[in-house]
């Protein structure tokens, strides 16, 4: 029976256990998909188990994704681009970090038909996932990818790395057709982003990363300013989906049934 986790802390309230198991069984796939919650200190065991051949796959979650890549023997070319790894797999005993996150990204969009070609993207935050949704919108030939974030100087470490983005001080909304939270305020219900959007105009899409709780206050915020809203659960589905194919060689669907799979019970 092969064996595949997502590893990350916390990681209790991860959905992707749901999905992978789901496929398996549609797929007939003689596999099982786990949590595992680890430490910084235990990164190096989990690898050498890839190693070993205990364990057949591996997602990483936060906080590891950028702190595994020292414990792998190659990055996929996006992986590097990115400096972020979601997902990991043995190719001839060389184990490999690759991201799909990017990609979960773009067909994410494409599921909605937003066609970004030409548009202006306004990003918050410069965390983890802020390098993967500015490379999918460089991908996309997005006109201008403007982030901001909280802290100035991660901001401005992210500019040196993707010199084609544009920065603004955090509170300077400028003016967007796509605004991107992707912070992590709203992970909690009550959480809020203290930021006013009331000069944005209306029909934007406002996106958020999160996905649990479906409607961030960001969301409600964006649709009171009767704009469109999407939250973070079809770009989840998709990063698991081209982390399933990479594994397994079978591109599952990403349909009504898995989406409603993934909403919170
Ligand atoms: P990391 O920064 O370790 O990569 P992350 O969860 O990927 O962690 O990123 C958290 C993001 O949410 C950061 O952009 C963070 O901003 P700072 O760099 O200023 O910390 C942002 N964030 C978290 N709490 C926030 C808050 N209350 N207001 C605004 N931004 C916040």
């Amino acid at each position: 029976m092969k064996k595949f986790y997502v590893i990350g802390n916390p990681v209790d309230h991860s959905l992707s256990p749901k999905l992978h198991n789901y496929w398996f069984k549609k797929n007939n796939i003689k596999a099982v998909y786990n949590i595992k919650k680890i430490n910084e200190l235990d990164i190096k065991k989990v690898v050498s188990e890839m190693k070993d051949g205990k364990i057949d796959g591996i997602n990483v979650t936060v906080p590891f994704k950028k702190s595994i890549i020292p414990f792998l023997d190659e990055l996929t070319p996006i992986a590097n681009e990115a400096r972020s790894v979601n997902t990991i797999y043995n190719k001839d005993n060389i184990i490999i970090g690759d991201n799909t996150d990017v990609s979960g990204f773009e067909h994410g969009l494409n599921h909605i038909d937003y066609n970004v070609t030409g548009k202006k993207i306004f990003i918050l935050g410069a965390g983890g996932v802020a390098p993967s949704i500015i490379l999918a919108l460089k991908k996309m030939s997005a006109s201008k990818i403007i982030l901001s974030n909280r802290t100035k100087e991660k901001a401005e470490d992210m500019k040196k790395i993707y010199p084609y983005i544009e920065l603004a001080d955090w509170g300077d909304i400028k003016p967007f057709d796509m605004i991107i939270n992707a912070t992590s305020v709203g992970l909690k219900v009550e959480d809020e982003l203290k930021l006013n959007f009331g000069q944005s105009g209306s029909n934007k899409l406002f996106y958020d990363v999160i996905y649990n709780p479906k409607k961030t206050k960001f969301l409600l915020q964006g649709k009171k300013l009767g704009s469109q809203t999407e939250n973070g659960k079809k770009m989840f589905a998709y990063q698991a989906q081209l982390a399933f194919e990479t594994w397994h060689g079978i591109k599952p669907s990403v349909d009504e049934r898995v989406l409603q799979l993934l909403e919170n019970d």
